[in-house]
């Protein structure tokens, strides 16, 4: 059947990403079932080539510039329950379901294990691109499998956990496949009995501040809701898209040197070998932290959230960031690393 492929042309893209950036694509185009992605699909090989963007809720890209291709929002809705057996749920969500309300429809049904992850802005389908992640659990944690579709060469594939390569804010799909594969939908592997996790100790603070007494799924999510409340700035009222850089890892041989000579240095043994940096602690101490020039800032509560104050282009965000990196380097001679997707 036809559904009348429609590529808008020269499309702001504001409305579409976290920063709230007015840039424009050179053609747009939603998609909300199969049949209208793979119809859409024949009709953009029919163009002179141009480079594709698949494009979620838009909260962990920096557009540097107009997008000089086709960006093709995914709208597939719908959750469905596929299979169950004695310990867990097998839950399917459409990638373009809305994460947080996917997880609160789990939390809902007694789904266990996505509570931690509660109030992630953005879509299912980006959800393994880098393995989300938050108060101690990560989605490789709860996830079962992937469909996904080959874009050049025309078919389905379905990734496993192995398959998904998934670590620290990384998976194939950010590197080795970007771009190559659209994410159609995620199966998740949910617990019928909870396993709670307040490694975190500021779930358990604010456990305490509610008062709750027997613990439940809903109390955990409740709780990083507030926490995640009270120091991330809401996209909808200051642009942002999270943590612009990652945690850097380092072993623990260096950590011990900068240890010596920063004796307040805030890092976490990741294992044996390795140790996790805050590197809001590292901008902070460069003094970026509440820094403003112009619309570009770096957040007063988390100097790891890079804000646009209004009018900011994507080239002066990414102009900040790399003025972070560079002090951030001279004073400890560590490299941070984007974790924002850079267009
Ligand atoms: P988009 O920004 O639309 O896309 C991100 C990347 O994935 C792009 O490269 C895009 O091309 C690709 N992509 C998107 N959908 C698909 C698909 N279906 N198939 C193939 N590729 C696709 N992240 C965390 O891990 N933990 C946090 O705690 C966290 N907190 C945040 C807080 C705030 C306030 C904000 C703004 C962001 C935060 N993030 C966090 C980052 C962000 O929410 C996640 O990375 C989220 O998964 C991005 O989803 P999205 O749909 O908006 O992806
Ligand atoms: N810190 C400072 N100064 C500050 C704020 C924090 O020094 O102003 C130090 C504190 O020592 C604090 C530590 O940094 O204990 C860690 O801060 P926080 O708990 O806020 O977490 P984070 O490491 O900055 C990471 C993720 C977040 C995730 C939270 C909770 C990365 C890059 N970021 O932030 O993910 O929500 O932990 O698990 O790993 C995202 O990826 O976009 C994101 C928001």
């Amino acid at each position: 059947m036809y559904h009348g492929t429609q590529f808008i042309p020269d499309r702001s893209l504001k409305a579409y990403n976290s920063f709230g950036l007015d840039v424009h694509a050179r053609l747009f185009a939603s998609f909300n079932s199969m049949d209208a992605l793979l119809e859409m699909l024949e009709h953009y090989n029919e163009l002179p080539y141009m480079p594709l963007l698949i494009l979620g809720g838009g909260s962990n890209i920096l557009f540097t510039r107009d997008v000089d291709g086709l960006v093709l929002k995914n709208d597939l809705k719908g959750f469905e329950l596929i299979d169950e057996d004695k310990d867990y749920f097998y839950v399917k969500a459409m990638a373009g379901e809305n994460w947080h309300q996917f997880v609160l429809y789990c939390i809902e049904k007694g789904y266990a294990g996505l509570e931690n992850l509660s109030l992630i802005p953005g879509s299912v389908g980006a959800s393994p691109m880098q393995n989300i992640g938050a108060y101690g659990v990560e989605i490789k944690d709860v996830f079962h499998s992937l469909e996904a579709w080959h874009i050049n060469e025309k078919h389905k594939e379905i990734f496993y956990l192995k398959d998904c390569e998934f670590g620290y804010r990384e998976s194939v799909f950010k590197e080795k496949y970007r771009n190559k594969f659209i994410i159609t939908s995620v199966t998740y592997r949910l617990r019928k009995v909870p396993d709670f996790n307040t490694s975190y100790g500021a779930i358990n603070e604010e456990l305490e501040k509610m008062k709750v007494k027997e613990l439940s799924i809903k109390d955990i999510s409740d709780a990083v809701i507030r926490i995640r409340q009270s120091k991330l700035p809401d996209p909808s009222h200051l642009g942002n898209a999270g943590s612009f850089f990652k945690n850097p890892v380092i072993s623990i041989g260096r950590f011990k040197t900068l240890e010596e000579k920063f004796p307040q240095i805030v890092g976490h043994p990741v294992n044996e070998h390795k140790v996790k940096i805050a590197a809001a602690w590292l901008i902070e101490q460069c003094g970026w932290k509440g820094f403003r020039k112009g619309d570009v800032g770096c957040h007063e509560k988390q100097p790891l959230v890079l804000v646009n104050y209004g009018n900011a282009t994507g080239a002066d965000i990414f102009k900040l960031s790399t003025d972070i990196m560079q002090s951030v380097f001279e004073k400890f001679g560590i490299h941070l690393e984007r974790e924002v997707n850079i267009v």
